[in-house]
């Protein structure tokens, strides 16, 4: 059975007060809940965690698989377009990973168009609000947690 962590980075604390026109009303707390009833309904394991520093991000993917987890959806907030060390880490390790965005960063500003992470995720998923995470997690739920990537 997948035991999936939803990794959220810098700034992401502040859905729901934060620039709503862009990245919505509801609060992580809120998204956070919905998915834990999405994924009850799958039959997956899910965990959640929120950093606003880079290298508390790192060790979590580092530390995925020794912690049982099987896949991430990760919202790598504005480090996606700068993190050397994110995307190391992703290479790095086993445990695949999803990209993921509320927002569509290629209808933004030219520096949003850049994904330092994107390579080296299975895939990436923006631009559907807090559905971006549910589409993650559905494909996990059609993947086998053995699968890796
Ligand atoms: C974001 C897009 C990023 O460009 C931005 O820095 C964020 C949120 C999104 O979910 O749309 O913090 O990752």
């Amino acid at each position: 059975m997948h035991n999936i962590l939803v990794l959220n980075g810098p700034n992401l604390n502040l859905l729901g007060k934060r620039e709503p026109g862009i990245y919505g009303s509801l609060t992580l707390e809120e998204i956070n809940g919905q998915l834990r009833l999405e994924a009850e309904n799958l039959g997956l394991s899910i965990s959640f965690m929120q950093s606003n520093h880079e290298g508390e991000l790192v060790t979590a993917i580092q530390k995925a698989e020794e912690e049982g987890i099987t896949g991430v959806i990760f919202n790598a907030g504005a480090y996606t377009h700068t993190s050397v060390a994110l995307r190391d880490a992703i290479a790095g390790v086993k445990t695949p990973v999803i990209e993921v965005h509320l927002s569509n960063p290629h209808a933004r500003e030219e520096f949003r168009h850049v994904s330092y992470i994107s390579p080296v995720c299975i895939g990436t998923i923006c631009g559907f609000g807090r559905e971006s995470y549910s589409l993650a997690l559905t494909h996990f739920s059609k993947t086998s947690a053995e699968s890796g990537k």
